[in-house]
């Protein structure tokens, strides 16, 4: 039973009007802090694919988009750079630009939020909710650093979590136990630039009363068709209560001051970075519409808008934001959530080397296997969204080129080689009537904006003309033929039309050898002729999936099977180890005598390090290294106490090299232990049995 203000009352919120034809979709505003990676283009990719299609449709459409650039990190990363933040963040701009180009993205409108129309708009958005008595001014306690002479946010300040005592943790939440931390609760906090303790410090700041729109907010959750995943979200903050929300910020800080707040205050206040951010939604749209004789109103106030978001950011989006447009009459967005990107199974990680940048990817694979692939698995659930390699090539040789390519290659190829104008097709009531369906159900998909369905029935299609095609045998009797390929003409024109969100290039290239140059669905047909010219090759097969990352050692499961002590050294021991059936038995040379005793280690299984450089200690070799953990004063072995001799562990995706490391190289790497495990760039060891464990040893001891 849903809750009851969830059920249907009459509306006091602003209806979404629905009635125009104007519509303007939106992707959230990347930070001109960073490049743009694969995970980010999931959701450029998927509201591009929707904005094509309803062009397609031949609606009045806007793409708008800017680079987000106020706020903390952009003020300090230029900093770091030398570089004042407007130019630091115009860099990113550029780049942006030139990243979703590279993807096929067409925004409308790519802009940016430190411009004159999102402070103006900023500005007419605060005086109003000023107005309207939607502001309040409160003295709050604040982080400060002396050193730095800066208030620091909470991803600022580091410190030890109060909760489960885990050092080195943001001020916002604790990345061992998960839990969600106050800055000012953090044990021994240090500033995160200069390493300093900061001090509390009393700051007046200014807030926006979001809790006056909870009813509101909860009509709008009643009415709207929001995804269930986002409904159960904005169930369980509504029921937590709406808390007002701090919009200012001190200085130094890079974004727009607040007008009066010097005066007001004492001292100047920014707009915090997520306040103006959303405008920015409004600001890009204003830059366009000025340019083009139309203005933003015709599509904020009587369109409707489309955002597209990942489910971090959906605070923002379902509650600051409707609620600031409420406050300011302008109706209610809707909007889409979508997870986050893996790749092969895990987060992205660089050291795993499965961290690519927008431009890392394109220099390796083609934009459209990747759009086909990301829409293949996009259907509006909120679910992350795996880039499986292996799976990645597949769907693009077997599928994107093996079948939809293929076929319409084959096709356009053998009518233009044999016949080059196509004046004869083939009725084929049924399977027209059959495809015809099929073309209302890609349709209907792309409205729902499940992507992956129009990809299954835009499949379904190209099997049916792939089978027609091989059944008609046209290579046989050219001439007997000419009508049918004239029917796979049509189709492949079709499936140009329709694939047209998804793969615009692909598209493009067949649109040429009609003579056209782009398409519009109403141009679907079963009856059209005319001269065919040559088609470019319109998909290429992947060759190879990137290389994982590579982890230095060798590290594999062994068993001591005798310990001696060093004839030339006295705090050596002399292991006889068992490495498996591929290494077998190995010397090693221990160094640790004064830590454990010899029935300490006597038949114990344990990690070694197996492609060291054979080395004389002290008159004796050593041809494999022992792993062990020591906090100075005690130590322990690394233990894998379920794995056979001989399996190898490894960090998180890494890979392990073969090649020989010398004892220097072995010296550099840095893995530690925490809660019992070992850790290597926050990736854990572990073999395919077990996690590897070390006992009795306090975090961040060393491995060596
Ligand atoms: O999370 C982010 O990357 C933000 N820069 C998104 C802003 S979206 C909108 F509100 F501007
Ligand atoms: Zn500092």
């Amino acid at each position: 039973m849903p809750p009851s203000f969830l059920k249907a009352k009459k509306s006091i919120v602003p209806k979404n009007k629905s009635s125009s034809s104007k519509i303007l979709i939106t992707a959230a505003l990347p930070y001109a802090n960073g490049s743009i990676h694969i995970g980010h283009l999931l959701e450029y990719i998927q509201a591009d694919i929707y904005a094509r299609f309803l062009k397609l449709q031949n609606k009045d459409v806007l793409y708008i988009c800017a680079s987000d650039m106020h706020g903390t990190p952009v003020e300090v990363n230029a900093q770091k750079a030398g570089i004042p933040p407007e130019k630091f963040a115009e860099k990113f701009w550029i780049e942006h630009q030139q990243d979703f180009k590279s993807f096929l993205i067409e925004f409308s409108n790519y802009y940016k939020t430190h411009s004159p129309e999102n402070k103006e708009l900023c500005e007419v958005f605060y005086t109003t909710l000023k107005k309207k008595g939607y502001i309040f001014r409160k003295k709050i306690h604040v982080i400060y650093c002396t050193h730095c002479e800066r208030s620091l946010p909470d991803r600022y300040v580091k410190g030890t979590c109060p909760n489960c005592t885990t050092a080195d943790q943001y001020g916002d939440v604790c990345e061992n136990c998960s839990s969600v931390l106050k800055a000012i609760n953090l044990i021994n906090p240090h500033c995160s630039i200069c390493g300093k303790t900061p001090i509390q410090k009393e700051s007046e700041h200014y807030f926006f009363t979001l809790s006056k729109f909870s009813v509101q907010l909860k009509q709008w959750l009643s009415q709207a068709n929001f995804q269930p995943e986002v409904r159960n979200w904005l169930q369980e903050w509504m029921n937590k209560g709406l808390e007002d929300w701090c919009i200012s910020r001190d200085a130094p800080y890079f974004g727009f001051e607040i007008p009066g707040s010097k005066k007001e205050t004492g001292e100047t206040k920014y707009f915090y970075v997520w306040m103006d951010a959303p405008i920015g939604y409004i600001s890009s749209t204003k830059n366009y519409t000025d340019k083009h004789k139309t203005t933003w109103e015709a599509y904020w106030k009587k369109g409707e808008i489309y955002h597209f978001i990942g489910k971090d950011i959906s605070y923002f989006h379902f509650l600051f934001w409707p609620a600031m447009l409420m406050a300011m009459d302008i109706p209610l967005p809707k909007l889409t959530v979508h997870g986050f990107i893996t790749v092969n199974g895990q987060k992205m990680s660089k050291s795993r080397g499965t961290f690519f940048t927008a431009k890392d990817f394109i220099k390796l694979y083609p934009a459209e296997s990747l759009r086909f692939y990301y829409a293949s698995h996009l259907d509006r659930k909120v679910v992350d969204v795996d880039l499986d390699f292996e799976n990645f090539k597949a769907v693009n040789n077997k599928v994107l080129v093996g079948s939809l390519s293929n076929f319409c290659y084959r096709v356009l190829t053998f009518a233009q080689k044999n016949y080059t104008t196509i004046d004869q097709i083939a009725k084929e009531p049924e399977l027209t009537a059959k495809v015809k369906s099929l073309l209302d159900l890609v349709k209907e998909s792309y409205q729902q904006q499940d992507f992956k369905g129009a990809v299954h029935h835009i499949l379904e299609i190209a099997d049916i003309g792939n089978a027609y095609f091989q059944q008609a045998e046209p290579w046989k009797d050219i001439n007997k033929s000419k009508k049918q390929v004239g029917w796979c003409v049509n189709l492949t024109r079709n499936l140009a039309i329709i694939s047209q969100p998804i793969l615009p290039l692909f598209s493009h290239k067949i649109a040429k050898s009609f003579g056209d140059s782009s398409f519009l669905w109403k141009d679907i047909k079963f009856t059209w002729k005319g001269k065919l010219k040559e088609v470019e090759l319109l998909g290429v097969k992947i060759e190879k999936t990137p290389n994982a990352a590579k982890f230095p050692l060798r590290m594999v499961v062994g068993k001591i099977l005798r310990v001696e002590n060093h004839p030339d050294a006295d705090s050596l021991y002399l292991l006889t180890v068992d490495l498996g059936p591929e290494l077998g038995k190995k010397q090693v040379v221990a160094g640790l005598k004064k830590y454990l005793s010899i029935n300490q280690l006597q038949n114990q299984k344990a990690l070694f390090c197996a492609n060291m450089k054979p080395a004389k200690i002290r008159s004796q070799m050593s041809e494999a290294m022992i792993f062990a953990a020591d906090d100075g004063t005690s130590a322990a072995l690394l233990e894998a106490s379920k794995s056979p001799v001989g399996m190898e562990a490894h960090f998180g995706g890494m890979e392990n090299a073969a090649s020989e490391v010398t004892f220097d190289e072995f010296k550099k790497i840095s893995m530690r232990v925490k809660s019992g495990k070992v850790f290597y760039e926050n990736q854990k060891l572990a073999t395919k049995v077990e996690d590897i464990q070390v006992k009795g040893l306090k975090d961040n001891s060393i491995v060596r």
